[in-house]
């Protein structure tokens, strides 16, 4: 210990307290003492310094000793002192009862001293016991701390994104789609107005050409749908995901896609938000089983109420030997989904085994 430890003894005997202080001088460096003849006293001190430790006796005029405990477990984590509870020799029940209140250790006071070779031991035991607690309670509040920072900025990132991709669509579909439709129009009053009289080749090329103008403004389409999701805003989570499954049921041959959503949810909206991640989550792992699970079906599950969201995507695939996904460069997935739902403040877990299957679950609650 470098620093001196700063010790009150509450105890109405001053005896008591004088011995206590003398067993204690020989730690090095010699900790600064302070004394509290009763439990008022003991906590007047308290509020107004800072304290390590307490050698606390159980018989005070004022209060029970165990109760004082009491009081003094009511500081916070970062304030609280290591309590080492004085008992009458035998006493075992109230130093059980100590413990369980929250002190540190207890010594029993014998009626020749022998207690006092003891002190110092226990004391030093009690305050490196305190140190790593704090420690430990210091980490969690940073680590708190980090979690909170990583979601706000998980959620400021998703807002950008939808306004980003909502601009990007916005410009796609006024200027490249406008471009496109009035190349169509343009290229089919040509045709018109050649009237046929094309050498085969020129023919050949205009057919071509014609099946090109199509291709680009399908391509315009799917790619419209892609970074806004079709009916998600207008009609909510449930159309918006039914409609995926529709647009990708035919090209993905033996799969059986299916959405079941339960009768109560079916209707609902939760907030614009929540949809969204919950959509893009269920887009992004419809597609892993499509293309990594060789699964025979998909299914997605949906239940919740209007301050509730339970997603679950279950295929009956290959899965995953633990912990080797997410690790992978360069495929941003997995990780995408967890960041989504951390924005939102859900919880999500991916539960998979190698020939198991895999289960994507998002759990969402208000205010959590
Ligand atoms: N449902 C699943 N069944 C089996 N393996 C899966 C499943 N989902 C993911 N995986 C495995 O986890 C890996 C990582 O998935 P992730 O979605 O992060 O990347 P990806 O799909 O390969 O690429 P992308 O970045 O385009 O999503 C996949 O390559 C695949 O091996
Ligand atoms: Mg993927």
């Amino acid at each position: 210990m470098s620093q001196p430890v700063r010790i009150l003894l509450v105890d109405d005997d001053e005896v008591d307290r004088m011995i206590c202080r003398r067993a204690l001088a020989r730690l090095e460096p010699q900790p600064v003492f302070a004394d509290a003849a009763s439990a008022e006293e003991a906590l007047r001190y308290v509020q107004a310094h800072e304290v390590d430790g307490v050698l606390l006796d159980y018989r005070l005029p004022d209060m029970d000793g165990l109760d004082l405990l009491d009081r003094l477990a009511e500081r916070s984590a970062d304030e609280r002192m290591a309590v080492i509870m004085l008992t009458g020799a035998g006493d075992l029940t109230v130093a059980v009862e100590a413990m369980r209140r929250g002190a540190s250790d207890y010594l029993a006071k014998d009626a020749d001293g022998r207690f006092q070779a003891l002190v110092p031991t226990i004391v030093q035991r009690a305050m490196r016991q305190r140190e790593l607690q704090r420690a430990r309670w210091r980490a969690e509040q940073e680590l708190a701390q980090h979690r909170l920072e990583l979601s706000d900025l998980a959620q400021r990132l998703m807002v950008q994104e939808k306004a980003l991709v909502r601009r990007m669509a916005q410009a796609l579909h006024d200027r490249l789609g406008q471009t496109l439709a009035a190349i169509r129009l343009g290229f089919d009053a040509a045709v018109a107005a050649q009237g046929g009289q094309t050498t085969p080749a020129a023919a050949r090329q205009l057919r071509r050409v014609d099946a090109l103008i199509d291709q680009a403004v399908r391509e315009v389409r799917q790619v419209l749908v892609e970074l806004r999701p079709p009916l998600l805003d207008e009609h909510g989570l449930v159309a918006a995901l039914d409609n995926e499954l529709r647009s990708r049921a035919p090209g993905d041959g033996e799969v059986e896609l299916r959405l079941e959503p339960q009768p109560a949810a079916a209707g609902l909206r939760w907030p614009p938000d929540v949809e969204y991640a919950a959509f893009m989550i269920a887009r992004e792992a419809i597609a892993n089983a499509l293309r990594h699970a060789h699964a025979a079906s998909i299914r997605i599950l949906l239940d919740g109420s209007p301050g509730a969201l339970r997603l679950e995507i279950v295929d009956d695939g290959d899965g995953m030997m633990p912990g080797s996904a997410p690790s992978r460069p360069g495929h941003l997935g997995m990780v995408g989904m967890r960041e989504r739902a951390m924005a939102i403040g859900a919880q999500y877990a991916v539960d998979s085994s190698a020939g198991g299957g895999t289960r994507v679950c998002l759990q969402w609650e208000a205010g959590s």
